[in-house]
């Protein structure tokens, strides 16, 4: 169920607000002033919310590699398997000849998170590599709100690919119960 909006005026200098403007349209985000600014403010707090080493994030690694490389492959498969709950799952892209993409979703605290990426992208041979942390899971959970989603009633089910509300890793959407375990 969406929360209750309140109406508040703000001051902002027309030059500012131009450029917000056009801000938000190159980035698709002109429904209205409103949406854009509510995006923004979100964005903010889970930026913040990010910050904290506790706070469970979900998100994903990439990694770029030449499998020709003696070890990494096994080494990078290692890793992976010393943090069974923080992986959700991956996928391997052969690229070319040489070269092998590896993206890896994660999900659990933002400290073991990073530590994971870390390993993995400091293991010698990976040509590139970069964690990117999505949001907070109960950042996820009230933009779900926002939007109006509801959650254990009948609706549930009605969704297509709707996740069971006790299914934390939910194979359908983000954003659905993840904070109903
Ligand atoms: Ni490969």
């Amino acid at each position: 169920m969406a929360s209750d909006l309140v109406r508040f005026s703000i001051a902002i200098p027309e030059g500012l607000l131009n450029e917000f403007d056009e801000y938000a349209s190159h980035r698709g985000l002109l429904v209205n002033r409103s949406e854009a600014i509510r995006d923004l403010i979100r964005d903010a707090l889970v930026r913040d919310e990010l910050k904290n080493p506790l706070t469970d994030v979900v998100g994903s690694i990439t990694l770029v590699y030449d499998h020709h490389v003696h070890d990494l492959t096994r080494k990078i498969d290692e890793v992976q398997h010393s943090y069974p709950g923080i992986v959700i799952s991956s996928m391997h892209v052969h690229l070319d000849h040489h070269n092998c993409l590896e993206v890896i979703a994660v999900h659990g605290p933002s400290l073991k998170v990073q530590e994971l990426s870390n390993m993995l992208i400091g293991i010698k041979g990976i040509v590139y590599g970069k964690l990117t942390t999505v949001a907070s899971q109960s950042a996820l959970s009230k933009a779900d709100a926002a939007q109006g989603h509801r959650h254990g009633s009948g609706d549930e089910t009605a969704g297509a690919g709707a996740p069971e509300a006790s299914d934390a890793r939910h194979e359908g959407g983000p954003g659905h119960d993840i904070d109903q375990r």
